[in-house]
């Protein structure tokens, strides 16, 4: 059970002091920061920065367009410096008492991977109806199935043992929501692979795969979604299917246009990463009314971003109602140098996982995990942290490598180099996501 520090009464008095402190000092802070920036844009200089009140409702006159894959931006410049101002009236309070409890508790994410092939895979690839052709990599020809069997074991504690009844019971009469990429997505394919198979096939249904997917159970009365929103803010790559990945255009103070879809859930799973780890982006503030836009690095992009989106849970989720979980970066497998030193591969043909301890590869950056752990700790009363990221490296062999479907022809040349083409980022299922839901299930 996570303790979340609000249930406690015991420090209520000094936490409304806190919050009324919190609210008037934002409503004041906020006034201010937002004519300076009116008063003073042009002049702003490059290395002093100014804060500003994401998430802001639109002036219906003056709304910005909404951005989709034609958006282009007219001009574009050096980022000015701007940054994303929020406050969590709560968060100081908290934090203590918060950091007591975790001193108690386990580490459930510090361990190691133990093969089980009597109680794992949890389900059969072939029996999931709603199995991605880009995840089953039985079906397309992976014939060593020693990925399905692995448990994670927490080095001081055991994680909760996958009970579908007891998860269906968690979920009756709720909305559970993944948001993000396509990792989250592969998540969400996981947990509805987990949870299908005691429902009754006239029972259930999925809806047409879209920005939001809804997988229904109607004798619990519940839900698993999943909503496409790569980046979390706005953002021309917002279409689940006919996306840009080359000219990213996004609006770094705005998670509105998502958020009026997630806002509805009950249990929240976040998750953004490999998006930003493509190159610069481009900005387009919400205020912007020429169609400028401004250049700025997928860090520093990713950091407003995530902004915007703890503004979101900072004003709206009450945790008493509301329980909201983001997922850390999921690790990929490019060079096989990292973990053997002199090869030339990598995930391709990997059949075991790494067995020496924090193994750590180039692909999780750690000024990115630097920067979301400062995010979410300023959260932590209100979200809690799935830590997939060091467990996760481990599992050089749960990719997919040249085993899914493709959706572009590949050229003999590739075909004859199968590394040259391995998807070395997604994760097959059954596999590695299948235990980011059972820490899910542990912590709900
Ligand atoms: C998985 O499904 C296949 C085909 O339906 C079946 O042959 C196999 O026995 C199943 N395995 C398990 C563990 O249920
Ligand atoms: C799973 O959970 C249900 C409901 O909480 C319980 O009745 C059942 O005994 C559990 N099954 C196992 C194998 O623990
Ligand atoms: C089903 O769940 C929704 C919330 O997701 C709730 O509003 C509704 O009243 C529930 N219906 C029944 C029949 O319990
Ligand atoms: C781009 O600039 C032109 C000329 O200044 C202006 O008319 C147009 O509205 C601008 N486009 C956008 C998207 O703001
Ligand atoms: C996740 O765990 C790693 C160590 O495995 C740690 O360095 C990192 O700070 C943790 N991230 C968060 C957000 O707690």
């Amino acid at each position: 059970m996570m303790q979340r520090c609000n249930r406690r009464k015991t420090h209520f008095p000094l936490l409304a002091f806190l919050f009324l402190a919190f609210i008037l000092f934002s409503i004041f802070y906020n006034e201010r920061s937002i004519q300076r920036i009116h008063q003073d844009q042009d002049r702003v200089p490059k290395s002093s920065f100014t804060y500003i009140k994401p998430n802001l409702p639109r002036h219906p006159k003056r709304a910005p367009k909404v951005l989709d894959r034609f958006s282009t931006c007219n001009s574009t410049r050096e980022y000015s410096g701007r940054k994303i101002g929020w406050v969590d009236p709560e968060a100081e309070a908290c934090r203590r008492r918060e950091t007591l409890l975790l001193e108690e508790s386990c580490d459930l994410f510090s361990g190691k991977w133990v093969f089980d092939n009597k109680a794992y895979p949890l389900y059969n690839e072939s029996s999931c109806p709603y199995m991605s052709d880009q995840l089953a990599c039985h079906k397309h020809g992976r014939s060593d199935l020693g990925y399905q069997h692995w448990r994670w074991q927490p080095h001081n504690c055991n994680l909760k043992r996958w009970n579908v009844t007891e998860m269906w019971e968690k979920l009756r009469g709720k909305r559970l929501m993944f948001v993000g990429d396509s990792l989250n997505r592969g998540q969400w394919i996981s947990m509805v692979c987990l949870l299908q198979s005691v429902i009754a096939a006239n029972k259930r249904s999925m809806s047409p795969n879209a920005e939001l997917t809804i997988f229904r159970a109607e004798e619990y009365n519940a839900t698993v979604e999943f909503l496409w929103a790569p980046l979390l803010v706005e953002s021309n790559s917002d279409d689940p299917v006919n996306h840009r990945l080359d000219e990213r255009i996004l609006r770094p103070d705005s998670v509105l246009r998502h958020s009026a879809r997630w806002e509805h859930a009950d249990i929240l799973v976040f998750n953004t990463y490999l998006w930003w780890r493509q190159g610069p982006v481009k900005l387009l503030w919400s205020d912007e009314q020429n169609g400028v836009c401004e250049h700025l690095d997928g860090l520093g992009a990713m950091e407003l971003a995530m902004g915007a989106w703890a503004d979101w849970v900072a004003a709206e989720v009450n945790p008493l109602k509301k329980l909201v979980f983001f997922v850390t970066m999921s690790p990929t497998h490019l060079w096989s140098r990292e973990w053997e030193t002199g090869s030339e591969g990598n995930c391709y043909n990997e059949k075991t996982p790494i067995d020496f301890d924090v193994y750590w590869g180039s692909g999780s950056d750690l000024p990115t995990m630097r920067m979301v752990e400062k995010v979410l700790n300023r959260l932590s009363s209100k979200v809690s942290v799935i830590n997939i990221t060091q467990l996760s490296e481990y599992r050089k062999d749960g990719h997919p490598s040249i085993y899914r479907k493709f959706w572009e022809t590949l050229s003999p040349e590739k075909l004859s180099n199968p590394s040259s083409y391995s998807d070395c980022i997604h994760w097959c299922l059954p596999g590695v996501p299948d235990v980011w839901n059972e820490l899910l299930f542990h912590l709900l």
